[in-house]
């Protein structure tokens, strides 16, 4: 049987479930980060699961009206520093990826607080994509590599990304089926999940039903069974 070691989960959604609601936008993304809390206290508690890798805030999502940018960057900024306690009482490491220095120098400095604070745990890893994008991490990966003299090989440039893992089980809710320059090149082999449910409506109960099905799916890896 499969085992969902890596989980990664694109979360898309939110802005449509408060818009359903005749809610502003901003209600969804503070739904979706209790889910975020929701989600991962359930992996914490599945020794089956090693990582969690949940894309919070894209390259592009500068993109967004100002407000909504600021707002993302508020409730990001308060969510790991209230939940810096259940990180670690859920023994749950927290290692962020994508290209940091983009954000506020308080955001980057609460971003390290809680890399450091839960440097020791050893149970579940969560990361949070932030200003991620997988073009600019592979772009960047090849910039650090490109002065050696010897050619690049797949280990060297894998282990160059930010996140160096691969991912067993990919799920976007929300009812989009692309990737959105998610993990491109962890996700190789990944088993693809894409469900209508909006992320803020999105449970452990569903996550639950999701793992069943795929441990239950021939991998193969391009080779014969
Ligand atoms: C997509 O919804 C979601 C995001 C832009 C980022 C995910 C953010 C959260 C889950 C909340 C904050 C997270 C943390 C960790 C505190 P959307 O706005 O694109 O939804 P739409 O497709 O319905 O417009």
């Amino acid at each position: 049987m499969n085992r969902a070691k890596h989980i990664a989960i694109i979360m898309d959604g939110n802005g449509r479930w408060a818009e359903l609601q005749g809610k502003k936008r901003i209600k969804g993304h503070e739904k979706g980060a209790q889910v975020v809390k929701s989600i991962t206290t359930f992996c914490s508690e599945n020794p089956e699961i090693e990582r969690l890798t949940l894309y919070a805030f894209s390259t592009e999502n500068w993109k967004r009206p100002r407000l909504e940018v600021e707002f993302l960057m508020k409730l990001l900024e308060k969510h790991l520093t209230n939940e810096l306690n259940s990180y670690i009482v859920n023994n749950v490491r927290f290692e962020p990826i994508g290209d940091l220095r983009e954000f506020s120098k308080s955001l980057q400095k609460t971003i390290q607080n809680v890399k450091e604070k839960t440097a020791h745990c050893d149970g579940l890893v969560q990361s949070l994509a932030l200003n991620y994008g997988s073009q600019n991490e592979i772009l960047r990966a090849v910039n650090n590599l490109k002065n050696q003299d010897d050619d690049i090989t797949q280990v060297m440039l894998s282990n160059a990304l930010d996140c160096k893992h691969s991912v067993d089980l990919l799920i976007r809710t929300g009812g989009d089926h692309r990737l959105s320059n998610f993990l491109l090149w962890q996700a190789a082999y990944a088993e693809l999940f894409f469900c209508d449910t909006l992320w803020p409506d999105f449970t452990t109960e569903e996550l639950e039903k999701i793992i069943k099905k795929f441990t239950k799916i021939e991998r193969r890896f391009g080779g014969l069974k």
